[in-house]
Formats: structure tokens, sequence, C-alpha cells
């Protein structure tokens, strides 16, 4: 009787293992001659949250942008057609994790926690966490946000890095609370009309929006500079190998640098 039960705990186990374990969704594509494999054979789907100029936003319903346009470089490099997924930001690193896309690219910082979750390519561009405020806003430093007394409602895009650092340096320290929005521009909208103080964003979308709502201006004082790069899976060291190699050759031979001065011109 022990034995039957052990025996019968040992093939539960056996199953559920089976059905848990190894890659997600049989895919078929690992006689292929690249040396790599990617979730759908012969594609290369990327993940992306386009709501962020001028890295990624929608013209004439496609996804267009700094990252689509890297990403089709790579693409083209590797000989695979290119497949963009639009979602929520908070989405895109559990989507490349759980292999249902093969590359996050959306103006995506790398921090120490998501490189928990995904591996980061190289990094491809700069960008800096800055405040938009109102043109007669009393913020007119960074410093306002910390300073004693402070209470201001903060706007972002949840989840994202200007989400972490205020959530971390003003929610949690008593100097404000954080409006959470799923867009940037939704955050921006909520500073035109008062609902918001301030709103912390990346710069490059930051001067997109403010070139399209008037009023607003974005303070001098920068908050934070960080890194953008490319989100994969941890799981699949040929693949890192081959989009890494593709980035590194694109950003040595000048067409990151091409592709994104289309989209920024230097001050
Ligand atoms: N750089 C910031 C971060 O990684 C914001 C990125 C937001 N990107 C987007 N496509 N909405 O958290």
């Amino acid at each position: 009787m022990k034995k039957s039960i052990t025996l019968l705990c040992i093939l539960a186990m056996v199953s559920t293992l089976a059905a848990c374990g190894g890659k997600p969704a049989d895919k078929d594509n690992s006689n292929n001659d690249r040396g790599f494999t990617t979730v759908v054979e012969g594609k290369l789907i990327m993940a992306t949250n386009a709501t962020f100029p001028p890295y990624e936003y929608i013209e004439g319903g496609e996804v267009t942008g700094i990252d689509a346009e890297i990403a089709s470089a790579i693409a083209d490099k590797l000989g695979l057609e290119l497949q963009i997924d639009d979602m929520g930001f908070e989405f895109i690193t559990g989507t490349i994790a759980s292999g249902k896309a093969d590359i996050g690219l959306a103006g995506m910082t790398v921090t120490p926690d998501r490189q928990e979750e995904v591996s980061f390519t190289v990094s491809y561009a700069t960008g800096v966490q800055v405040i938009i405020v109102t043109e007669d806003s009393p913020i007119v430093s960074l410093d306002d946000l910390f300073a004693e007394g402070a209470n201001h409602v903060i706007g972002v895009q949840r989840n994202t890095t200007g989400d972490l650092y205020t959530t971390d340096d003003i929610e949690k320290k008593g100097f404000g609370t954080i409006d959470r929005y799923s867009k940037g521009a939704e955050a921006v909208q909520a500073l035109k009309t008062g609902k918001v103080d301030c709103v912390v964003i990346d710069n490059e979308p930051a001067k997109a929006f403010v070139q399209e709502v008037e009023g607003l201006k974005i303070l001098e004082t920068e908050y934070v500079t960080e890194d953008y790069a490319i989100a994969m899976s941890k799981d699949n060291a040929e693949l890192y190998e081959a989009v890494n190699g593709a980035l590194k050759d694109l950003i040595d031979d000048g067409t990151i640098g091409k592709i994104i001065a289309k989209y920024i011109t230097a001050e």
C-alpha cells in the first residue's frame, strides 16, 4: 500500500515536471542551420510599448521609431522577419522571460531588478530622467521635490524607472505621492489639467510631449542618467550571442548612430 502511494506521488511529480518544465511550447525549430532558435522559426518577435516617442510610437497604424528601426536592422542581419508586439510596458520583461517574445526594445533602462528576470545586451542609447512642470510652476529645480515639507503629486508611467525612483525617493520618504498612468502622455495631460504637480519621465519623450502640449517646460536639473538596452531571455544563450553580436556590429559600423540621428537632433 505504502509503496503504491509513493509510486503514485512520483508519477504525479514526473508528469507535473513534464508539464511545467522545458521550453515554452515546443518550437520545433531546433534543427535549423542558424545556430540559434527563436520563439517562432524565421521570425524575430519584439515586445514593446509604443507610447514613447521617438523610441516607439504608432504612426499610420504601425509601430515606428528608433527601437523599431534598430530591431529591423538586427532582424535583417540575422535573416529573420521582424514582428512587433505592442503591450503594456509592465508586461515586457515577463513576456521575454516566459518565452513569448525574443527581444524587448522599449527605451528600456538596465536595472538590477530587471536583470534578475532578463539578460540585457550592450547599451545602444542613454536616457535621462527629467522633470516636466507647467511654465508657472513653483517647482523650479529637482531639489524642490525633496525639500523639507515638500508635498507634491508626481505623475509617472507605471513601472518605469521614473516610477521606481520617485516611489523610493519621494513617496517612501513622505515628500509626496505618485500618480501612475499607463502612458507617459496621460501623465502629461494630468499635469496640464492640474491633477499632478510634475511628471518624471525620460528626456526624449519629455521633449516630444512638451512640444505637443502648450504651457509646459522641462526643468534643467537632471534626475538620473541611465542606459537603454535590449531585454532577452536568460535561457537562450545562442540567440543572445547572435542579437548582441548584431547590435555591436550595427553600433560599430555607424548604423545605430544614423538611426538615432534621424529622430533626435543633437543640441
Ligand atoms: N527608460 C524607462 C524605463 O526603462 C522608461 C521606458 C518606457 N518605455 C516605453 N516604451 N514606454 O523604465
